[in-house]
């Protein structure tokens, strides 16, 4: 009888029962911790980075982050800081929304990619208008991006705070992090830009308005955020008044471009860029067109 026959024989089985019953004890109990353990670390990363609070995950998958890299880097032209910056804003994004009031809207990709690639396109000057700001997140962040790059940013926002978040055709209801959407927020947010968060210009109201516009136009801007009105004709009639506060050179990104939730986006982008303008169209990153001012 070879050694093999010998393990398989009845008399071999019963006396070695006990030491394969406790071996198979020791497997059982670490199988159970492991699970217990992986169990514990979803958790915590589910509370971190996951859904509940703010109503989107901030979980990132390989397939879109690789995508976003090279989108920011055929915008910028340099794939070393697109990488580099795609990850400090996701580091950002993660921060601002574990200390700030509200969120940040939209997903992940497409926030990490207006906060890397704005600083990367080199706007002409450091007046940036956020047109539709929420909770003044998105410019909290891009502040800090910008003085990242060595700028010295100097923020206007406008903004009809309504208590809810506004949008033609759908039913304003209570946002997913309980936040009321006020300009308190907004200053609680922006305080942790530090001096050029709390020095930021907050103009209340529409920005088709005509009191609001006057308001604001007192300079010409190196950045222009189009992310307020989400219809067709609220972002041509944005787009329209950029026209005539972009300084040369200036980047106007037009959020939430080419999201199927948003199709007047980019119906009034291509109307736009039939007239006579000059917005030239420079590509997208995740859901938003970037052009530039001539
Ligand atoms: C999508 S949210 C902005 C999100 C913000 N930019 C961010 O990245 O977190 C749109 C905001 O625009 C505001 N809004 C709606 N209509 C507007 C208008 N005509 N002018 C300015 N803001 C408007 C909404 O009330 C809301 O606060």
């Amino acid at each position: 009888m070879n050694s093999r026959s010998l393990l398989r024989s009845p008399v071999s089985r019963r006396l070695l029962r006990p030491v394969a019953d406790l071996i198979d004890r020791r497997i059982e109990r670490q199988v159970r911790a492991a699970v217990r353990q992986a169990t514990t670390h979803r958790l915590s990363c589910e509370l971190l980075l996951g859904e509940r609070g703010r109503g989107l995950s901030r979980v990132v998958s390989q397939g879109p982050l690789e995508r976003l890299h090279a989108e920011v880097a055929a915008l910028s032209g340099n794939r070393a800081a697109a990488t580099r910056n795609v990850a400090t804003a996701y580091r950002l994004l993660v921060g601002l929304e574990a200390l700030g009031v509200g969120r940040i809207a939209g997903g992940t990709m497409n926030i990490c990619g207006k906060l890397g690639t704005i600083p990367l396109l080199d706007p002409p000057n450091d007046e940036i208008l956020e047109i539709g700001t929420l909770y003044g997140m998105f410019s909290t962040g891009l502040v800090r991006m910008l003085e990242r790059e060595g700028r010295s940013p100097s923020l206007t926002i406008v903004d009809p705070f309504a208590g809810v978040q506004l949008q033609p055709g759908t039913n304003p209801r209570p946002d997913p992090t309980g936040t009321p959407v006020d300009e308190h927020a907004v200053r609680t947010n922006l305080a942790l830009a530090g001096p050029a968060g709390a020095a930021a210009r907050i103009q209340r109201g529409f920005s088709e308005d005509p009191e609001t516009r006057a308001a604001v136009a007192d300079r010409a801007y190196g950045v222009i955020v189009v992310d307020g009105d989400h219809s067709a004709k609220g972002v041509r009639q944005d787009l329209q008044w950029a026209e005539e506060i972009a300084a040369p050179g200036a980047i106007v990104v037009l959020d939430d471009y080419g999201d199927p939730a948003w199709p007047g986006i980019k119906e009034a982008m291509d109307d736009h860029l039939q007239d006579d303008t000059r917005l030239t169209y420079l590509g997208k990153a995740a859901h938003s067109a970037y052009l530039r001012a001539s």
